[in-house]
């Protein structure tokens, strides 16, 4: 039985109470080195206590559940239940040219009226791509070297031009990337966007527990804690107070995206203008799968309910099904680029640990053994917990699902090497640069030559042409090119 909750507000909580408190929830052992602590240790220790007893009770249930939820939904129970998604084709896919037409000016009106703030999740901790920073201050630039925070705020910085107003950019960052990410952003004068518009927040920690249970102490006075997770970020924007700020601006709908791909089309009007046509609460942006294997989870109906459905989920009867046109019947690759309506996520927000449950994955998680003797395991110890932004997909009432390219919207920077690395994402911008000089009427240079667009000033076809210059020496600053001999 739980201890009964104290009626103290947590930061009068005594080391007593505590000690009651987790002991109750079989968590006694996170105070076993208290004896030996310094002052400061235990002034660390109390602190941490404090900030974790409230949501304690939740903590022990959510570790449980997540448990219990481990194995994936077994393909044959979903069988029967899921079927495909109903997106919103491209026209070149079937869809409808004037209703593209008519979301996009849609959206430009949502934009013009503010009524849209972007929101940036880049508290991840980009373990495969092993680069010591955060990863938006990696250089994708094919030849400035410009950071990805800057590519996307020149792409920002484009939409204010075009649209002649402040545009409100929210960036969560966590314990492991927000000091970093603060001063890249006061070095760089936050890449040209103004710093009245730029609001950077960290999103919650959650500690992981060992497979019995228990929660993992680092060192004898910290209590190991890792970020949790992209589906934090509907919490962090309450709790952070950055909705109550969008509130304030007259912004209603958040475009959400991940901090490693350079292609994400920021804010993009025909979206949004989809987004409201469908009253949705949260839309997104699926790529057809090309091979039936591609390790991306897919947007499906499930109990007539959008989701997510892991690959891992499908039987290879639905993995493999095709249909008459010889197109996977599966097909709707999620690429994590979603809308999201502000009262929704303070509907889900106000019901996370239901909403938005926690996953776990086992790790490596560096511990202290019951001599006070700091360990590095070799092999997975405990679970690390992560909340998952598309869990939310099932709390809408209506979800609109768009369909778009790889080529044109998708290309992440997530491994060292090798598919979806800072090889391949740089070789798709540049295809995607050439891609725009050739259709707005300009020259495109030889195959050795790196071209790198300002996106501030050109982004997309339609600025090239208006832009009118026919070779890049009268493109002045908006397009750099590097090696090679053309100009
Ligand atoms: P990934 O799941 O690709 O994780 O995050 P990652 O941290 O970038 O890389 P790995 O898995 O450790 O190699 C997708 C997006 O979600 C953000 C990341 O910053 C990225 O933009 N994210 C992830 C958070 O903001 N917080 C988290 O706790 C996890």
């Amino acid at each position: 039985m739980p201890a009964p909750n104290t009626s103290r507000a947590p930061e009068e909580l005594t080391i007593d109470d505590l000690r009651t408190r987790f002991g109750g929830q079989g968590q006694g052992h996170v105070l076993a080195h208290w004896d030996r602590l310094d002052a400061a240790g235990r002034e660390r220790l109390l602190a941490q206590l404090r900030r974790l007893e409230p949501q304690l009770d939740d903590l022990v249930t959510a570790y449980r559940e997540a448990r219990e939820a481990a194995a994936p939904r077994k393909a044959t129970d979903l069988a029967p239940r899921i079927e495909p998604a109903r997106a919103i084709a491209l026209p070149q896919n079937g869809g409808d040219a004037k209703r593209a037409a008519a979301a996009r000016q849609r959206g430009e009106e949502m934009l013009a009226a503010g009524r849209v703030g972007v929101f940036l999740v880049a508290g991840g901790q980009g373990t495969r791509l092993g680069f010591p920073h955060p990863k938006g201050c990696f250089p994708i630039g094919p030849v400035s070297d410009r950071s990805l925070f800057e590519l996307q705020a020149q792409k920002i910085r484009g939409i204010s031009r075009r649209t002649g107003r402040a545009f409100p950019w929210y960036i969560m960052t966590s314990d492991a990337t927000d000091a970093e990410t603060r001063e890249a952003f006061e070095a760089n004068d936050c890449f040209g966007v103004p710093e009245a518009d730029v609001t950077i927040f960290q999103q919650e920690m959650v500690p992981a527990f060992d497979f019995e249970g228990r929660m993992i102490l680092e060192t004898v006075d910290r209590v190991f804690e890792n970020p949790n997770g992209h589906g934090g970020s509907l919490t962090a924007l309450v709790s952070s107070g950055a909705l109550a700020d969008m509130d304030r601006r007259g912004v209603d709908t958040v475009f959400y995206y991940q901090v490693d791909n350079p292609l994400v089309r920021i804010a993009d009007p025909t979206y949004l203008g989809y987004h409201a046509e469908s009253s949705a609460e949260m839309s997104c942006k699926v790529v057809r799968k090309v091979d039936p294997m591609e390790k991306v989870g897919v947007v499906a109906r499930v109990d007539g309910r959008d989701a997510i459905v892991e690959y891992t989920e499908l039987r290879d009867e639905e993995r493999y099904a095709r249909d008459a046109d010889d197109k996977l019947v599966f097909w709707a690759g999620s690429i994590a680029i979603h809308l999201l309506d502000t009262a929704f996520i303070r509907r889900v927000a106000s019901d996370a640990f239901r909403a938005l449950p926690f996953h776990p994955s086992a790790k490596q998680i560096p511990y202290v053994d019951e001599g006070g003797e700091e360990r590095k395991p070799q092999e997975p110890n405990g679970y690390k917990l992560e909340r998952f932004v598309f869990d939310a997909l099932t709390e809408a009432r209506s979800v609109c699902v768009v369909e778009t390219t790889a080529e044109e919207e998708f290309s992440p920077v997530k491994n060292a090497t090798g598919t979806d690395s800072a090889d391949t994402s740089r070789a798709a911008l540049q295809a995607q640069y050439r891609r725009w000089l050739s259709a707005g009427g300009a020259r495109v240079p030889d195959d050795d030559v790196s071209v790198e667009i300002d996106h501030s000033v050109i982004d997309g076809p339609d600025d090239v042409r208006s832009a009118g210059f026919k070779t890049l020496a009268d493109a002045g600053e908006a397009v750099r090119i590097a090696g090679g001999r053309d100009r």
